[in-house]
């Protein structure tokens, strides 16, 4: 009984811990941070949602919930399981890809969510930059961009727009 728990536990640890090589490891946003942060991008139905590290899925349903078509990108596979099933019944308003979100070249959106971690911010803004051609929004839960001016500072999620040529 012992071996199995600590099999289980070994595993459970590899699989989220291996995130840490790659970004964020895995924290939910709470719901009323995650209200905040749809009502701070201001999205209207039919709009192109991306999250980066999408977890659990539950920002990318409630972004649907709203009538905004959303991307999230998960790297775990655990989470990518438990969002896929839990986001049947959604159709294609919500896609979930299994994949490194630094490994992929982002589509053309309207907005971004993202909860990483402070080491990664700056090179998130050197992506959005390269990667995204317009207007795009960004909200950050927790960890600002330290080299760009955030329009909104509210609790914890900084908003920042870019129009990139
Ligand atoms: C702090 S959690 C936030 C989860 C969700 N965005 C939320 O706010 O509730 C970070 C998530 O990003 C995922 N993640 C970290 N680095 C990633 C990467 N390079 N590509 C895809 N997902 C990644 C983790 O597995 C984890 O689920």
């Amino acid at each position: 009984m012992i071996e199995i728990l600590v099999f289980v536990l070994v595993v459970l640890v590899l699989m989220f811990g291996f995130v840490i090589f790659f970004g964020a490891p895995y924290l939910p946003t709470l719901k009323k941070q995650q209200q905040e942060a749809l009502d701070l991008l201001d999205l209207q139905p039919g709009q192109l949602l991306l999250e980066l590290g999408s977890g659990d899925g539950r920002l990318l349903r409630m972004a649907a919930d709203r009538g905004i078509n959303v991307i999230g990108y998960e790297i775990n596979p655990i989470l990518f399981l438990i969002s896929k099933i839990s986001c049947i019944g959604y159709g294609d308003r919500i896609q979930i890809k299994l994949a490194n979100f630094w490994s992929v070249e982002l589509p053309e959106c309207d907005g971004i969510y993202v909860f990483l971690l402070d080491k990664y911010m700056e090179r998130l803004n050197n992506k959005i930059i390269q990667e995204i051609r317009g207007k795009v929004a960004l909200v950050s839960f927790a960890f600002p961009i330290k080299s760009k001016k955030s329009t909104t500072d509210k609790v914890g999620l900084y908003l920042y727009k870019y129009d990139n040529k």
